[in-house]
């Protein structure tokens, strides 16, 4: 790989690659992903590609919405993609209209019956400790209640996205990095019904009051390397950001919530495909580098992934790819470049390569064995 990209560096870019500027806006807020970016980031990008209304934007690996959310919020057509059916199923909460005196009804009829207490012994191991007694009795009588009394399976995931978001501030739920673990400085748990319908309610109130643009979103389960489900040449623009390299598989970190709201999702292909299986390398994009297995099976699924963006991007059509470089025990491996390499080799021409944010790698937390990128490749399609 012959190395030419100069790599600007933009670093008051940095904090609109994170999801911390969402934490305060309607809609966005309903789920907290720290590994998402933010509404800013998707309108300066939309606005530098010149986007405007009539055009249909895609993310192909979409998370919790942010990118189409922020279409409805403009009034552009979008199409996300995820290959999870937990950040679906929030996305597509997200990014949907509703009847504010459907909801309101709805909410009226769950707060008007009778607390039955559910037998929670089925509910063992780890994840009881995640939980109070009562808390975990709430949670399992409400999200009974919802799925029995809600036939209207928009209206049903409005409400368990709501209970998903009680129960995660009512638990003791800790997320260091891919682990969860349980925190124990929480003296007494607020109740979690309480909280359920405080949440509900400041939802129904982002829904009257920033209603979104009469446009299309559309979010599919799928994978972002086979994106049969979409025609050659039918997207104007993408902004995404795939995993990074080496940092967290999504399931691992999400687990108290796939067994609670999904059961059985297991069977589901809901992993982080990108770089989970080392070994099946059919053909490797990058021979002539030097590269942990990981890294290998990762860019070779980039390559897949770019390989489609390319496919149904139209000519003339602009894409922004936000990534990371990945730590590994004795090096880092750089993202941004080798994306910028792929992207050129499935036909795109590489517009710019910015550096938003670097960090000092250690390994065992002490050892400092260099630095890593997070940057935007911006890409377009002659
Ligand atoms: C960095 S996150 C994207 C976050 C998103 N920008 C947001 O703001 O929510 C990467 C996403 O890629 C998804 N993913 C992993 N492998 C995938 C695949 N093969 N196809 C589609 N999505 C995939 C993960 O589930 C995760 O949601």
């Amino acid at each position: 790989m012959e190395v030419r990209y100069v790599v600007e560096e933009r670093y008051d870019l940095g904090r609109l690659v994170t999801f911390i500027p969402n934490k305060s806006l309607p809609r966005h807020r309903w789920f907290f992903f720290k590994e998402g970016f933010s509404r800013d980031f998707v309108g300066l990008m939309l606005s530098r590609f010149g986007a405007g209304r009539g055009d249909t934007v895609l993310d192909p690996f979409v998370g919790v919405g942010t990118t189409c959310l922020t279409c409805r919020e403009l009034g552009l057509d979008s199409v996300g993609v995820d290959v999870s059916p937990l950040f679906t199923m929030v996305a597509r909460v997200k990014v949907r209209d509703y009847y504010v005196d459907k909801l309101r009804g709805l909410r009226d009829g769950l707060r008007e019956e009778r607390f039955r207490r559910p037998g929670i012994e089925h509910v063992k191991g780890f994840l009881r400790q995640l939980f109070s007694r009562y808390a975990l009795e709430d949670l399992i009588f409400l999200r009974e209640l919802i799925n029995a009394k809600i036939q209207d399976e928009e209206y049903r995931e409005f409400f368990l996205l709501a209970l998903m978001k009680a129960a995660e501030e009512t638990s003791y739920i800790y997320r260091d990095g891919a682990v969860v673990k349980v925190r124990r400085d929480i003296p007494k748990p607020p109740s979690l019904r309480r909280m359920f319908f405080r949440i509900v309610k400041k939802m129904i109130k982002d829904v009257e009051d920033h209603p979104l643009k009469p446009c299309e979103a559309v979010i599919i389960q799928g994978d972002a390397r086979r994106l049969d489900m979409i025609e050659d040449e039918s997207i104007d623009y993408i902004i995404t950001s795939p995993p990074y390299l080496n940092k967290i598989e999504y399931t691992k970190v999400y687990w108290p919530e796939y067994e609670l709201f999904f059961p059985g999702g297991k069977e589901a292909p809901m992993r982080s495909y990108l770089g989970l299986n080392p070994r099946n390398i059919p053909k490797d994009p990058l021979p002539d580098v030097e590269l942990p297995p990981v890294a290998r099976a990762y860019f070779h699924d980039l390559n897949d992934a770019l390989a489609e963006m390319y496919r149904v991007l139209r000519r003339g059509g602009r894409a922004a790819v936000v990534i990371g470089g990945g730590v590994f025990p004795d090096k880092v491996v750089e993202v941004d470049i080798p994306c910028a390499y792929l992207a050129e080799l499935n036909g795109f021409e590489v517009d710019r390569i910015i550096a938003v944010n670097k960090r000092v790698a250690t390994t065992r937390r002490v050892i400092k064995i260099g630095e890593t990128r997070e940057s935007i490749v911006l890409l377009s399609k002659g």
